[in-house]
């Protein structure tokens, strides 16, 4: 099991170049069972979620070439129809096969993704969007068995879906079943985050006809197939914000290069109520801290509202700037394990059901901690960074599904973090 060992106290200082996003390149790999083309994606990040989705759809039959951040993928002939346990249990996002495989072929069984650390996490809007358009479904030995049987040419039938609640995966899982649904679907209530516009976009250079992203509502006119494309990766905001809120933490000068500002407003607002310096330009954010920083208080929230996955991070930094601060996590329900590690290295932190009161103004004491889940290792990360002392960070494959070269990035500005296993 590999672990960090973390020198604190250094200050950040040059360039980082952000990666492609995560939760983009997710459903956009996925995307590519709705064609029997060849869709051709760049700036794809290097990270264990991404191997483990070309595992997934490799095992379906789909063509994959990769070299770098170039990646070729053709699902020419599927012949599974199948998303297994074994792989659905480390990548809850394995559950975006559903929409494609039941569009394209009609039949689809995929494991019911377990809880996690963050949460239960139910599937019950991607299903019940699903069976609005005709499909039908059932639970099998921990397996959604789902087929298009009986329907008309076997095809999904475009519907009028409203989502009981704001959901990135269940948006885009919708969104790509209705490409290819008879007629139009309407999705109602749909996430506005950037990752889903970036899926949206490439379907629609696939050929799917799709109005309204980055709006509540999302209208899909089902078309009789897809064809390929070439899609660029959109950047990784919350990657971008980790190393801002980094910076802002160590002190120094960070730009973070191939950003788009206007696309982390939230996250850029918070940090100015810091008091560090954040200056825009077109593809990048500069933050420039001298390490003195006022507490700010968070309320996560979809789209364009400040968002959970930075909730850990900006947490990390309330440990030790000035004031008294409240985090109240609204889309998750069990986010906060971070808390008990930051209390190990000396943070003052109370949680109350879902706000957590974070005093502020400590000196962080390095220590032997452990990384739970992707964002909440971040912010130990972040945490280590500024604490006097060394930190061991214990297992970070947490970290590995969600950041690109981690450790040689933060290296390269001035950290001193090593990898041992
Ligand atoms: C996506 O997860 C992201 N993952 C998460 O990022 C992110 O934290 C989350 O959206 C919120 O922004 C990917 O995109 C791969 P949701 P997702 O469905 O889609 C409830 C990271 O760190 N809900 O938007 O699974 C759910 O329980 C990961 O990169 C239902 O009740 O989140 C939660 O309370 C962590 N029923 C809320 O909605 C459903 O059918 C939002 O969840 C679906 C969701």
């Amino acid at each position: 099991m590999d672990k960090l060992i973390i020198n604190g106290q250094k200050k950040l200082n040059g360039d980082v170049y952000i990666s492609g996003a995560k939760n983009a390149a997710l459903p956009i790999l996925i995307a590519s069972l709705l064609s029997k083309e060849e869709l051709k994606l760049k700036n794809v990040p290097n990270l264990f979620d991404i191997k483990t989705t070309e595992k997934l759809l490799f095992a379906m039959g789909v063509e994959i070439s990769k070299i770098d951040s170039l990646m070729k993928l053709s699902a020419r002939d599927i012949k599974d129809f199948h998303a297994p346990y074994d792989l659905v249990k480390t990548m809850r996002a394995s559950i975006l096969v559903l929409g494609p495989l039941l569009a394209r072929f009609g039949s689809a069984r995929v494991s019911l993704p377990g809880g996690c650390a963050i949460g239960s996490r139910p599937v019950d809007i991607h299903i019940k969007g699903l069976e609005a358009m005709g499909a039908s479904i059932k639970i099998e030995n921990g397996d959604i068995v789902a087929s298009t049987n009986g329907l008309p040419g076997g095809k999904l039938v475009g519907a009028e879906i409203s989502m009981s609640q704001v959901t990135v995966t269940g948006t885009e899982n919708l969104m790509m079943a209705a490409c290819l649904a008879k007629g139009k679907t309407i999705l109602e209530n749909s996430a506005k985050e950037p990752e889903v516009i970036d899926l949206g976009n490439c379907l629609i250079k696939m050929g799917a006809i799709i109005k309204g992203l980055g709006t509540d509502i999302i209208t899909i006119e089902g078309v009789e197939e897809l064809n390929g494309a070439e899609h660029s990766i959109i950047f990784d905001r919350i990657e971008a914000g980790t190393y801002m809120v980094a910076v802002a933490m160590t002190g120094g000068e960070l730009n973070c290069i191939g950003v788009e500002p206007d696309k982390m407003i939230s996250i850029i607002n918070k940090l100015r109520e810091t008091g560090v310096e954040v200056i825009e330009s077109d593809n990048i954010v500069t933050v420039k801290s001298n390490g003195t920083l006022k507490s700010v208080s968070i309320e996560t929230a979809p789209f364009p509202g400040f968002p959970t996955d930075m909730q850990a991070q900006f947490m990390a930094l309330n440990t030790i700037a000035e004031g008294v601060s409240e985090i109240k996590e609204t889309i998750f329900e069990n986010r906060f394990m971070h808390v008990q590690e930051l209390i190990r290295m000396g943070a003052d932190i109370e949680i109350n059901q879902n706000t957590a009161v974070v005093r502020g103004g400590k000196m962080l004491e390095g220590a032997s901690v452990m990384a739970t889940d992707l964002r909440a290792s971040a912010s130990l990360i972040l945490a280590a960074l500024s604490a006097k002392g060394t930190t061991v960070i214990d297992r970070i494959y947490h970290l590995d599904r969600g950041y690109e070269n981690l450790e040689k990035k933060f290296n390269q500005i001035g950290a001193q973090i090593e990898r041992v296993n």
